[in-house]
């Protein structure tokens, strides 16, 4: 297939193509001409390109590639958002010498660019797909053609793989230019990559130096964008410039979370919201991320409309050392910011739903297939997920789990000879354990499960959704005399009696306590709360705010609530050790 089988010229292209009588014209001479006209340098990298080009001119019939991008992020920003996002960040940026757009795309970015800063002396960007590089060129070629008098850089434009591009190079090159980074980076995933089998990944994946159990269960997964976000800063930090990057909202809010230890020589960190369903049809939220460089490193970032010319909404960042997503109400509520005298706990991993999770009729299991299962009741439990836990309270389930330990670790032989028909059931759906392609379960007795410990057998449970947005804790009862297990998509503490399980439900929803918590949650994380963030409610301070009767409990209640808050300063002296 010709390689500019996609490009269709414009009229205006046409028409001069005509003109200049391309057909008779040698390949140095339209180069030189295409550099006068638009001061892109090497328009065609090689005479076969140059032939390629004249063939597809005089039999210009379009063909549109359908194969899948996915596998690089591909995102394209229209032209109305390039405009309104050079526009936007114009006053701030003054008089760039080099515009460099590293993953340019169909161009729009590098368009507006171009169009709106007379002062840009080079241009420089850098796209793996090369019929997007020829769609930029003759959109270029197009602009000068009705714009011939405008300020015209040297433009070089790379077909290359940003990760094998030497930015090291550019860097020492440009230090004496005032830069502006201009860009929308892949909105891709290490881990979508990895399941695509795609090598579209920088060589060094583990760029957080995520260690041991976190990077096995997915910290240290991040998004490509955010990669080549930080590889800019950290080359550039020290030049005179800025950068405006279109990314998702969860990598401004960890470039942002990184300054702490990456201390980058940037200022003036800023969120440009705007509606990206709309705008890439997109179901991410997604912002234009806005900085200076070659300033004291600062560790929060402003937020804001893009389209209004607002003063900022809010501000997120670091704290007096801790992380915060609303700096105003945070000061409000700092003071329940600190250690949670109980342990938070993740509920059961096993990564074998369709052999694990089993629903009951009358006396039988069955499982995702349907399948009719005979087990012992011994090991099995009642067993919630993330949508379950919409209600203030759980007293029934839909669904009912395995559990084969009681600790991690523990060998499992003990089935066979204590629980035949569970043995049966587990060993006849062997295969599919041993498919299970984390890390942790390797090197483990079979049908290992992970977040298994004393505490997941606390018969009162107060748990959270880690996926939901919602900042509601319900509580958990046991059923038929059986602790109620959870999935590892939650969150839970785990309590020896209902009353002290009711007191920390009723503290836990305490609008305080909600505040609290939106003041430090981001709600754009995949996990908007995570153990981290639960341990950081402060339940020993936020007792010593409210009393039972805050809490709407009844007389009753006052013996068990002094001895709960006892209990909280005995635990804050001698705080429970975590294992997993
Ligand atoms: C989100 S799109 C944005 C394109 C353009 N910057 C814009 O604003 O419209 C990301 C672009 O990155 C390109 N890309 C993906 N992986 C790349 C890589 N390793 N090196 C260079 N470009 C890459 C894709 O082909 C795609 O054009």
């Amino acid at each position: 297939m010709n390689q500019f089988s996609q490009i269709i010229l414009s009229e205006n292209i046409n028409q001069f193509l005509h003109k200049i009588e391309v057909k008779n014209i040698g390949f140095t001479q339209l180069n030189e001409l295409f550099f006068e006209t638009t001061g892109i340098v090497d328009f065609f990298n090689d005479i076969v390109e140059f032939e390629d080009f004249k063939q597809h001119f005089c039999n210009q019939n379009v063909k549109i590639d359908t194969i899948s991008r996915t596998e690089f992020g591909d995102f394209q920003t229209n032209n109305d958002l390039s405009i309104r996002v050079v526009k936007r960040i114009i006053s701030q940026v003054q008089n760039p010498t080099i515009l460099f757009e590293p993953t340019f795309g169909e161009g729009n970015l590098l368009l507006a660019g171009l169009q709106e800063f007379d002062s840009i002396e080079r241009v420089i960007g850098v796209e793996i797909y090369k019929p997007y590089i020829w769609k930029t060129k003759f959109k270029i070629l197009d602009y000068y053609l009705n714009n011939s008098s405008k300020n015209k850089p040297i433009i070089t434009l790379y077909h290359e793989s940003i990760f094998d591009f030497d930015l090291n190079n550019l860097a020492k090159n440009t230090i004496n230019d005032k830069i502006l980074i201009l860009g929308n980076p892949p909105w891709v995933t290490n881990a979508q990559l990895t399941t695509l089998e795609s090598d579209n990944l920088p060589r060094k994946s583990n760029f957080k130096n995520i260690a041991g159990l976190d990077a096995m269960t997915g910290k240290g997964n991040f998004d490509i964008g955010e990669y080549i976000t930080q590889s800019l800063i950290r080359n550039f930090q020290n030049h005179q410039g800025s950068m405006a990057f279109l990314v998702k909202n969860i990598v401004i809010k960890n470039i942002t979370f990184d300054q702490k230890r990456n201390n980058f020589f940037i200022k003036n960190l800023q969120k440009f919201h705007f509606d990206a369903k709309r705008e890439f049809n997109a179901s991410v939220e997604a912002s234009l991320f806005f900085c200076d460089f070659n300033y004291d490193a600062e560790q929060f970032c402003h937020e804001v409309n893009l389209d209004k010319k607002t003063p900022f909404e809010n501000t997120f960042g670091w704290v007096n050392n801790k992380f915060v997503s609303v700096m105003e109400d945070y000061e409000v509520y700092a003071n329940l910011d600190g250690i949670c005298p109980f342990e938070w706990r993740q509920g059961v991993k096993h990564d074998c739903t369709a052999v694990m999770e089993l629903r009951k009729d009358g006396d039988y299991f069955f499982n995702a297939d349907n399948n009719q299962i005979e087990l012992e009741d011994n090991l099995v439990y009642p067993f919630l997920k993330s949508s379950d836990l919409k209600n203030k309270e759980v007293t029934e389930v839909r669904k009912y789990t395995i559990i084969t330990q009681k600790k991690i670790g523990q060998e499992t032989d003990y089935i066979k000879e204590l629980y035949p028909l569970t043995y049966q059931y587990l060993k006849a759906n062997e295969d599919a354990f041993d498919k299970r392609k984390s890390s942790i379960y390797r090197g483990k007795p079979k049908f290992s499960i992970f977040g298994i410990g004393d505490y997941s057998f606390k018969p009162y449970k107060v748990a959270i959704s880690g996926l939901y947005k919602t900042f509601s804790f319900t509580l958990v009862f046991p059923l038929n005399d059986k602790p109620t297990m959870l999935d590892d998509t939650c969150y839970f503490l785990g309590f020896d009696t209902v009353e002290e399980a009711i007191i920390t439900h009723r503290l836990l929803n305490h609008s305080i306590t909600q505040n609290f918590l939106k003041s430090i949650v981001f709600l754009e994380a995949k996990r908007a709360f995570t153990k981290d963030i639960l341990m950081r409610i402060n339940l020993l301070n936020l007792a010593r705010l409210l009393n039972f009767v805050d809490l709407d409990l009844d007389y009753s209640f006052q013996k068990k609530w002094d001895k709960y808050v006892q209990n909280l300063h005995n635990e804050q002296l001698t705080p429970q050790l975590s294992l997993f």
